[in-house]
C-alpha cells in the first residue's frame, strides 16, 4: 500500500468570534473556544497506481484530509503513512514523493515567468538536468506549457495557470499526486486537457492520484474508486460500479401519451404483481406525459411500456438510467442513514 490512513481525526479549535467591533474586543478577552471535528476517525488505504476520487459536499473535510496527507496539517489523532513516511513528522522527505495542486490557489511565484518558477522547483526538488529535460518534454506534450512559458504567472488565464500548476506539481515525478479541485472554474476544453494529462501521467508512471472534485465528470472519467466523506466521516469506499449498482437501481421511463386519462388507468402493481414500493408514477399535463421511476431489479422497461401501450397510444418514449450525479446527491442528502446501512452490509471496510 502506497498510502495508509489510519483512524485519522482533525479537530480545529479556534477562538469564538463575536460580531462587530465590540465583539472583536470582547473576543480578545474571552477564552471561549469553538471546536470543530473536521475529520473524524477516517481510515483507508490506497494501492500504487490507483486514481481515487475523494468526494463530499462543501465543508465535509476533503481539503483537511489532503492537508494531513501532505504534511501541511498534523492530525489530532491517528496517522497517515505515505510510502511509509509520516508526513507530519518528515515533511521534507515526504515532499519528494508527492505533488500537490490546490485548484483555488497557485503554488507558483506570481510575478515570475513560468520558466523561472520551474527552474526554482528544479533546484528545490533536486531534479537532475537529464530528468528535467525528459520530464519537461513529456509535460509539454500533455500540458502544452510552451504556449506561455515566458509569461509571468499573474498574466495566465485560469486554465493556463492550472496546467502550469499541474506541471509544477509533476516536475519531480512524484509517486503520489494530490489534486484538490483541479478543474474548478475551468471551461470544458481545459477540463478535458487536464483530465487527459492526469490519465497519461497515471498510465506512464503509475502515479497514484487522489482527487477531490465537485465535478461528477472528473470522477466518471478518471476514478475507478471513490471515497465519500460526509461531515468528517467516511460513508462510502468502493468502486463506481458498485455505487451505481447499490444506489442507482432506479430507472426512469418517460412516455408521451395520447390520452393521459387512459394512461392513469394503468396499475402496474396488480398487472405485473409487484409491490407499489417498487415504482413511482408522475404525470405531467403540460407535456401529456407519464414518468415512471422504478427499481430495475423488480420491473423491466419493456413490461412497463407494454402496460401503458395496452391502455393508450404511446407517442414517444425516453429511457433514463439514474445519473451518477443524482446518486451522489442522494448520498449527500442521506449521508448518515446510508452509513449505517452500508455498515450492516459490510461495504465500508
Ligand atoms: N483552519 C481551520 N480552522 C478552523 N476550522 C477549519 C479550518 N479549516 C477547515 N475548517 C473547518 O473544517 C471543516 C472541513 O473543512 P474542509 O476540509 O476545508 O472541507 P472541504 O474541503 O471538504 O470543503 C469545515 O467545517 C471548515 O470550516
Ligand atoms: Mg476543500
Amino acid at each position: 500500500m502506497i498510502i495508509e490512513v489510519n483512524n485519522v481525526s482533525k479537530e480545529f479549535v479556534s477562538p469564538k468570534k463575536y460580531p462587530g467591533l465590540k465583539g472583536a474586543i470582547k473576543g480578545l478577552f474571552s477564552n471561549e473556544k469553538v471546536r470543530k471535528m473536521a475529520v473524524e476517525d477516517i481510515s483507508f488505504s490506497i494501492e500504487e497506481g490507483e486514481i481515487v476520487g475523494y468526494i463530499g459536499s462543501n465543508g465535509a473535510g476533503k481539503s483537511t484530509t489532503i492537508k494531513m496527507m501532505t504534511g501541511i496539517l498534523t492530525p489530532t489523532s491517528g496517522q497517515c503513512l505515505i510510502r511509509g513516511i509520516d508526513p507530519s513528522k518528515e515533511r521534507k522527505k515526504n515532499a519528494q514523493n508527492i505533488g500537490v495542486v490546490f485548484g483555488q490557489r497557485t503554488q507558483l511565484w506570481w510575478d515570475l515567468p513560468l520558466s523561472e518558477s520551474f527552474s526554482i522547483l528544479k533546484e528545490i526538488y533536486n531534479v537532475s538536468d537529464e530528468d528535467y529535460e525528459s520530464q519537461m518534454k513529456f509535460l509539454n506534450e500533455v500540458l502544452e506549457l510552451e504556449e506561455f512559458w515566458t509569461r509571468p504567472v499573474r498574466n495566465l488565464s485560469l486554465g493556463q495557470r492550472m496546467r502550469a500548476d499541474l506541471g509544477a506539481a509533476l516536475l519531480h515525478n512524484p509517486k503520489v499526486l494530490y489534486l484538490d479541485e483541479p478543474t474548478i472554474g475551468l471551461d470544458l476544453v481545459v477540463k478535458d486537457n487536464i483530465r487527459k494529462a492526469i490519465r497519461e501521467i497515471n498510465e506512464k508512471y503509475k502515479t497514484t492520484v487522489i482527487l477531490t472534485t465537485h465535478d461528477i465528470e472528473d470522477i466518471e472519467e478518471l476514478c475507478n474508486r471513490i471515497i465519500i466523506i460526509d461531515d468528517g466521516k467516511k460513508i462510502y469506499d468502493g468502486s463506481l460500479e458498485n455505487l451505481k449498482e447499490k444506489y442507482g437501481v432506479t430507472r426512469k421511463v418517460t412516455m408521451e401519451v395520447k390520452n393521459l386519462k387512459e394512461a392513469r388507468q394503468v396499475d402496474l402493481s396488480s398487472a405485473l404483481h409487484v409491490s407499489k414500493e417498487a415504482y413511482e408514477v408522475t404525470t405531467d399535463k403540460a407535456t401529456n406525459s407519464v414518468e415512471v421511476a422504478f427499481d430495475k431489479h423488480c420491473l423491466s422497461i419493456s413490461d412497463v411500456i407494454a402496460q401503458y401501450m395496452k391502455h393508450t397510444e404511446v407517442k414517444d418514449i425516453q429511457i433514463q438510467e439514474t445519473e451518477l450525479s443524482e446518486i451522489v446527491k442522494e448520498i449527500y442528502r442521506h449521508g448518515m442513514e446510508q452509513e449505517t446501512k452500508q455498515n450492516e452490509e459490510g461495504m465500508v471496510s
